[in-house]
């Protein structure tokens, strides 16, 4: 069976996950859960990023020891993603045995490549990013455009990865493969970016109260990054494991891009192992404009919307609201149009519709007629072709164009008011079968509503029914 394997990042756990973290996480859950629909054997992994010093910070100010903090905040994110639907098959913490062992031999590989070497590092570091930023990326006040902190000046002795070196390397890797990184105009970012050359990277810190000891040097603890990014070898099944099969995706957010598409393949090109299919990056959520974050102290909780309006609810509204790559504001008042209108009036009452309709009916839906099989070849076409390109709105308005057309229909035919035997079953053949198929290519992204679509029919030899099942989507005022 092929083999797909597509990842997270892992996040900060110094809070609970807001609906920018979910973001990204759903989108890779779409795109794991369509691999495995097609027959794949999908290896989908997340987790927690668990040696930042941020962590180490927000556990003090909680009053708590660090592992039982770790522990409880790893609880929490492992159970948010279970209640949005997300079907990770691994659930990474940095600070497990396994991956201590794979960031340690990783480590000595760079260190055999010679890319490794000591050195005083001096700038200006954001602890929020938790890297050194330049003079021109902070804002005229000289803070973090992102976090609105000011950097701390850091001057000390540590390991550089030779990051200069693979200049070349990485802009010969972008000119191979001209989808390696996705939307488009995000790969041009990179690019240019790594065009205007590449300075060398300080890979470890000194005195470190946390995170991974550096092989033979106790006294530096890894960089949380390089840290971090190991841990998709790690989710690989360790070195090896990256080797046999390495990442086909890895969804991050625009903000770490950077990070992705050039430090972690200049590492890997420095282990001497192979490099990622494709870093895709969605842009941010924004409430009011502004970034949502943490920091900021603007962050929505997604399960508290989830509770509200359902899980599905909140990966349609985040799937469909903003095209995939672009930065999108989020407000509840429009989660609630699109729920109210796409979701109740539409996907809601078209099932409802449809099955009050074919419930006594004997159906047969092999047999559809009247363009039907037609529009459900179409609807499974077109959402196959958008959701591989990664435009996700555009897959999900393939089936709401399927659902107009059957709307239509049951409208134009005054479908409740046929009377013929043959000629009403034919009718409803047709709308059961399109809500089947809605159903099915609905599966990725609604994963709860398409199976709760699904129960509402039954096999019976060659026949089909059809039963009422509860309000999908309960208009909401
Ligand atoms: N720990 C690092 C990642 C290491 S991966 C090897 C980290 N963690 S994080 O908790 O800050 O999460 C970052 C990711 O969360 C972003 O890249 C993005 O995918 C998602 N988002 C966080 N805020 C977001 C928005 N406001 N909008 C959209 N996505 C956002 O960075």
């Amino acid at each position: 069976m092929d083999k797909f394997y597509i990842t997270t990042p892992i996040y900060y756990v110094n809070g609970k996950p807001h609906i920018g973290h979910a973001y990204t996480t759903v989108v890779a859950d779409v795109l794991a859960r369509w691999r495995a629909a097609q027959g794949m054997e999908v290896v989908f992994s997340t987790g927690v990023d668990e040696n930042s010093q941020k962590t180490v910070d927000a556990a003090k100010k909680e009053g708590e020891e660090i592992q039982p903090y770790l522990d409880r905040m790893a609880e929490i994110w492992e159970a948010a993603w279970r209640k949005l639907g997300i079907s990770n098959t691994d659930f990474m913490r940095t600070t497990e045995d396994r991956h201590l062992e794979t960031v340690r031999e990783f480590w000595k590989r760079m260190d055999a490549a010679g890319d490794l070497y000591r050195g005083k590092y001096e700038g200006l570091y954001c602890k929020g990013h938790e890297s050194f930023l330049k003079e021109d990326e902070l804002t005229p006040e000289g803070l973090c455009p992102d976090h609105a902190t000011k950097p701390e000046f850091v001057s000390e002795e540590n390991y550089y990865f030779r990051l200069s070196r693979y200049q070349k390397p990485l802009m010969d890797l972008y000119a191979a493969h001209g989808d390696f990184v996705a939307p488009a105009r995000r790969f041009s970012e990179v690019k240019s970016f790594v065009e205007n050359g590449l300075e060398d990277v300080s890979f470890s810190r000194e005195g470190r109260e946390w995170g991974i000891p550096v092989p033979d040097d106790p006294h530096q603890s890894i960089y949380v990054w390089a840290d971090a990014l190991v841990s998709y070898a790690t989710g690989a099944g360790g070195i090896e494991g990256w080797e046999e099969h390495p990442a086909d995706i890895h969804a991050v957010g625009k903000d770490i891009l950077r990070f992705h598409a050039v430090i972690w393949p200049a590492m890997l090109m420095s282990a001497g192992l192979p490099l990622p299919g494709q870093i895709i990056a969605n842009g941010f959520l924004t409430a009011g404009g502004v970034k949502m974050g943490k920091s900021l102290g603007n962050a929505v909780d997604p399960l508290a919307l989830a509770e509200r309006y359902g899980a599905d609810a909140l990966r349609y509204f985040l799937l469909r609201e903003t095209p995939y790559g672009e930065d999108g504001d989020f407000s509840e008042e429009k989660l609630r149009e699109r729920y109210n209108g796409d979701l109740a009036n539409g996907l809601g009452n078209f099932a409802a519709r449809v099955l009050a309709l074919a419930e006594k009916e004997e159906l047969a839906p092999a047999e559809t007629d009247d363009g039907f099989g037609q529009a459900i070849a179409e609807m499974r076409r077109a959402a196959a072709e958008k959701t591989g390109e990664f435009r996700f709105g555009d897959a999900l308005a393939a089936v709401w164009k399927a659902i107009a057309f059957g709307d239509r229909y049951i409208n134009e035919k005054k479908v409740w008011e046929i009377k013929d035997p043959a000629e009403r079953r034919r009718a409803l053949s047709n709308l059961a079968a399109l809500l089947e198929g809605a159903a099915e290519t609905l599966d990725p992204f609604l994963p709860s509503t398409s199976a709760k679509i699904k129960e509402a029919f039954i096999r019976d030899g060659a026949v089909l029914r059809a039963r009422k099942i509860p309000a999908l989507f309960p208009r909401i005022a």
